[in-house]
C-alpha cells in the first residue's frame, strides 16, 4: 500500500472510529404512517395565535407559513406587554424586539433588537429565505426589513409608556414571574405531511439593559428543530436558558430516547442545578416530538400552553415549584 493511500485509509478508520459510536447511539427514527393530523402548540394561554395557525395547517399552508402567521395575531396585539406592538420597552423607553424560525430542513433565521418593526418573526423567515445569512441585528435588520416592505411604526403604545414611566420612580430590576400569564410565544407546528417548523418572538425582559437579547432569537436556545426527532421551545428568563441551550438540549434528549415531557423535565432541573434552592425567575419549556406527543414543565407553577388539533386547549404543565 502507498503511503498516502495508508494515511487516507487510517484517518478514515480513526475518524469513523470516533464518529460511528455517536451515530449508533442515536435512536433509530421510523417513519411516521398513516394520516398524520395537523398539530399545534405553542407557550402560554395565546389561543388566537394557536388557532390560526390550525386553520393555516388545515387551509395546506406550510408550518413555517402557519406558524408565522399564529404568533403574529400575538406581535399585532398592542395589549400583549411581551410581544411586538405594546411590548414592555427597554429601561431607556424603545422597544426592541427579538424573534426566529426554524424550518423542517435544519434552516433557519433570526432577528435581533429590532426596532420599530412588530412582525419580527416574519422578518426572521426574510433573512432565512432572502439573505445568505442567519442573524441580522439592530439597523441592520430594520434596514432590510425596509427594503422587503415591512412597515416602520411607533411600538410603544400609550399604556406601555405609562407603565414605564410608572417603573422608572423606582427603576428596581426584578421580573415578574409569570407576569400576567404571558411572555414570549413559541409556536410549533406539524403539518399533514409530518413535517415540523416553528417560530419565536419576544419584546424580551420589561426595562431590560439597552442592547440586551435574551433566549428567544438564539437557535438552540429559545427554539430548535430536527424534524427528525422534533423540536422545542422555551419561555422565561432567557439568560438562564441560554446558558443551558435549553431547547438544543431537549431534542438532543429525545433523541437519545426521552419523551417529551422527561427531556422538558430534564432541562429545567439543569437550570435548577445552577440555582439551588428555589429561584426568582421562571423558565418554561415546551416540546412536542415527531409522533405529535408533547410534553411541558417549568421551574415555577402557572405555566400554561396551548394544544391545537382537534379542539384548541388550553393546558396547565407541571412544574418544579
Ligand atoms: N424569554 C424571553 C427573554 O428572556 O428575552
Amino acid at each position: 500500500m502507498k503511503r498516502r493511500t495508508f494515511i487516507e485509509k487510517s484517518t478514515a478508520t480513526t475518524l469513523g472510529a470516533l464518529i460511528a459510536p455517536r451515530f449508533f447511539n442515536s435512536k433509530k427514527i421510523s417513519p411516521l404512517k398513516g394520516n398524520i393530523q395537523p398539530l399545534v402548540v405553542c407557550t402560554w394561554s395565546f389561543d388566537k395565535a394557536s388557532a390560526a395557525a390550525l386553520k393555516a395547517l388545515n387551509d395546506g399552508k406550510t408550518s413555517l407559513e402557519a406558524a408565522v402567521e399564529g404568533v403574529a395575531i400575538e406581535e399585532n396585539n398592542p395589549y400583549n406587554t411581551t410581544v411586538g406592538l405594546g411590548g414592555a420597552p427597554d429601561r431607556e423607553g424603545t422597544v426592541s424586539l427579538d424573534a426566529c424560525v426554524m424550518n423542517h430542513l435544519g434552516n433557519c433565521g433570526a432577528v435581533l433588537a429590532v426596532e420599530n418593526i412588530k412582525n419580527v418573526a416574519a422578518l426572521a423567515q426574510a433573512v432565512m429565505e432572502k439573505t445568505p445569512h442567519v442573524i441580522l441585528t439592530g439597523n441592520g435588520a430594520k434596514n432590510f426589513a425596509l427594503e422587503q416592505g415591512f412597515v416602520a411604526e411607533n411600538l410603544l403604545t400609550e399604556e406601555s409608556k405609562l407603565n414605564w414611566e410608572k417603573w422608572l420612580k423606582t427603576a428596581n430590576y426584578q421580573p415578574v414571574i409569570n407576569i400576567e400569564n404571558h411572555d414570549t410565544i413559541g409556536m410549533l407546528c406539524r403539518d399533514k405531511d409530518g413535517n415540523i417548523e416553528g417560530a419565536c418572538t419576544t419584546s424580551g425582559l420589561a426595562y431590560k439593559m439597552k442592547g440586551r437579547v435574551g433566549d428567544s432569537p438564539i437557535i438552540g436556545s429559545g427554539l430548535f428543530i430536527d424534524n427528525q426527532i422534533g423540536g422545542a421551545v422555551a419561555t422565561g428568563m432567557g439568560e438562564e436558558v441560554l446558558k443551558t441551550v435549553g431547547s438544543f438540549l431537549i431534542v438532543e434528549l429525545m433523541r437519545q430516547g426521552k419523551t417529551p415531557q422527561e427531556a422538558c423535565e430534564e432541562a429545567v432541573a439543569r437550570i435548577l442545578e445552577k440555582n439551588p434552592g428555589k429561584p426568582n425567575f421562571q423558565v418554561a419549556y415546551l416540546a412536542m416530538n415527531k409522533q405529535g406527543t408533547v410534553g411541558a414543565y417549568s421551574i415555577h407553577s402557572g405555566f400554561t400552553y396551548m394544544h391545537a388539533q382537534e379542539e384548541n386547549k388550553i393546558i396547565k404543565a407541571d412544574a418544579a415549584f
